[in-house]
C-alpha cells in the first residue's frame, strides 16, 4: 500500500511549460432554453497539465461535473473547442469520439461503476477485453500491487468495501496507461480513511507512474492533494492555486460561498 499519512510529500511534479494533456478553449455549455435556460459552462478556457494531479474545485452547480464531462469527450459542448492532445474533440464524430475515449481516456465515478457480476480482476482488465488488447502482464501487475489487493482479485464487487471498490476502479482506469485520468468526486462515497487511501493512490500514479489526474471534488483535504487547484463558480474559471494545502483552499472557497448553498 501506499503512504497516505501526508498529502504534501513525494516528488516535486513535471517541469512547467510541457504541452497540456488537454485543454478547453472557451467553451460553452447551456442546458434547457428560456426561462429554464442553465448556462453551466459561460467560455471557460483551461489547460490540464500533462504528468500532474490537478483537482477542480467549486460551489454546488458551480459546472465541475460539466467540464469534466464535456473535456472527457461523455458531453458535447454549444461552443468552442476541447483537445485530448492534438486531437479537436468537437470535430470527431460518434464512433471516434467513443474510440478515443475507450484508448485514451480514463474515468473514476463517484459510484465506482464496476459491473456486479464480474470478478475485480475481470473488472480491471475489461476495457482492455473490449478493445481486444492483451494486457501487459509486467503492468497489470504493477498496477495490482499499487491497490493492494492482489489478494482479493477473484472478488465480486459486493464482497469488497467501497475503498476497495474504488482502488479496483482506479486500476480500471490505469490499466490501459491512458493519456489522462479524470475523476469525478472519486472519494465522495467512501469515509475519510478509505477516501485518503485512494486519494494518495491517484497521487502516487501521478508521481511514480507518470500519469495525468484530473480530479473534480468539493473537498479542500481532497484537493490538497493536487498539484494544481482550478477553482470554478458559476460556470467560469475564476483561480488557480498550486501546491495547495486544505487550510489555503477552505480559505479561497469561502468567497464563493453563498448562504444555504454547500460545496457540493
Ligand atoms: N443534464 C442537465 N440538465 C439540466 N441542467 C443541468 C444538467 N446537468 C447540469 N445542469 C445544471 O448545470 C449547472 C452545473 O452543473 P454541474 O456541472 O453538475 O455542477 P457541479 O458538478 O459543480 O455541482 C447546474 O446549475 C446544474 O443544475
Ligand atoms: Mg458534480
Amino acid at each position: 500500500m501506499t503512504d497516505i499519512s501526508s498529502p504534501v510529500t513525494g516528488d516535486p511534479p513535471a517541469p512547467v511549460g510541457a504541452a497540456p494533456a488537454a485543454r478547453a478553449d472557451r467553451i460553452v455549455k447551456e442546458y434547457g432554453r428560456g426561462d429554464a435556460k442553465v448556462v453551466a459552462l459561460n467560455e471557460v478556457s483551461v489547460e490540464l497539465p500533462a504528468g500532474r494531479f490537478t483537482a477542480i474545485m467549486g460551489p454546488s452547480g458551480s459546472g465541475k461535473s460539466t467540464l469534466m464531462h464535456c473535456m472527457a469527450g461523455l458531453d458535447s459542448v454549444d461552443s468552442g473547442r476541447v483537445f485530448v492532445g492534438d486531437v479537436d474533440l468537437t470535430r470527431l464524430d460518434d464512433k471516434r469520439l467513443t474510440r478515443l475515449r475507450r484508448d485514451r481516456i480514463g474515468f473514476i465515478f463517484q459510484a465506482f461503476n464496476l459491473v456486479p457480476t464480474l470478478t475485480a480482476l475481470e473488472n480491471i482488465t475489461l476495457p482492455l477485453d473490449i478493445a481486444g488488447r492483451r494486457p501487459d502482464q509486467a503492468w497489470l501487475d504493477t498496477v495490482v500491487d499499487s491497490i493492494g489487493l492482489r489478494e482479493r482479485l477473484s472478488h465480486r464487487p459486493s464482497e469488497l468495501s467501497g475503498g476497495q471498490q474504488q482502488r479496483v476502479a482506479c486500476a480500471r482506469a490505469l490499466v490501459s496507461r491512458p493519456e489522462i485520468i479524470f475523476a469525478d468526486e472519486p472519494t465522495g462515497n467512501l469515509d475519510s480513511r478509505s477516501g485518503a487511501e485512494v486519494l494518495a493512490f491517484l497521487r502516487n500514479a501521478v508521481r511514480e507512474m507518470g500519469q495525468t489526474v484530473v480530479m473534480v471534488t468539493h473537498d479542500p483535504v481532497a484537493a490538497a492533494y493536487a498539484d494544481l487547484v482550478l477553482f470554478l463558480a458559476d460556470g467560469r474559471l475564476v483561480d488557480q492555486m498550486a501546491d495547495p494545502t486544505a487550510e489555503k483552499v477552505l480559505e479561497r472557497m469561502k468567497g464563493f460561498e453563498l448562504p444555504g448553498v454547500g460545496y457540493r
